[in-house]
């Protein structure tokens, strides 16, 4: 796809919500070229939606109806039915613990992205910092990705790379890869605002790479 400019935002939550807080800074700044419209939620208690209606933000709970982690197509209809009337053109999965499908991408091929604590491929799926100590790597870090219906398993938009410290417990890395998270899910959305990309398979080529 080539560049859009200022793009449209739909977040989808269930937790903390501290990236979506990243977008939301970002936006009130003038750092980010696009716009959150509206932020859905699978849990009614979920902070990421006192934090969208605390800037404004349309925010909604939308019932699973299940723990199942994988969303019904019903329950995802709903949500695209919220995306759609919100006029949303890009998808951002910001901590949502649950696995998106076919009705929610067939809806926004190739506009879904998440955000993942580790260096994709390396420790998808949940506890990504547990996972990186117990392997013993010295470097991890985060991955911005298209999402498919594979967990973690779309092509790589962005990563940044944070060193582990040999005193590191599962909190104080977490602590340090997210603050990494927050800077590159502003710039991968600014860049996908301002160069775009082609995705060729697996690969994305950005139409300002050098
Ligand atoms: C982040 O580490 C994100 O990478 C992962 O879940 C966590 C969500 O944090 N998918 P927050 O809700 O954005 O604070």
């Amino acid at each position: 796809m080539s560049a859009t400019g200022p793009i449209r935002l739909g977040v989808l939550a269930s937790g903390r919500g501290s990236n979506l807080q990243a977008l939301l800074d970002a936006q009130a700044s003038g750092q980010l070229r696009g716009t959150v419209r509206v932020v859905l939620s699978d849990k009614s208690e979920a902070p990421a939606l006192k934090r969208a209606a605390d800037a404004g933000v349309a925010a909604s709970f939308i019932d699973p109806g299940s723990r199942r982690a994988r969303l019904r197509p019903a329950v995802e209809d709903e949500m695209v039915s919220a995306l759609r009337r919100h006029e949303v053109e890009w998808v951002v999965l910001a901590g949502f613990f649950r696995i998106v499908g076919s009705t929610l991408l067939t809806a926004f091929p190739d506009r879904v992205l998440n955000i993942h604590p580790s260096l994709l491929p390396s420790f998808p799926g949940l506890h990504a910092q547990r996972q990186a100590l117990e392997y013993g790597v010295q470097f991890s870090g985060c991955t911005v990705h298209l999402v498919n219906e594979d967990v973690d398993g779309g092509a790589i938009l962005g990563q940044s790379v944070v060193p582990v410290e040999s005193a590191d417990d599962e909190d104080a890395l977490a602590d340090r890869i997210l603050t990494r998270e927050h800077e590159l899910l502003v710039k991968t959305i600014n860049r996908i605002a301002s160069a775009g990309f082609e995705r060729r398979g697996r690969q994305v080529v950005w139409a300002d790479a050098t």
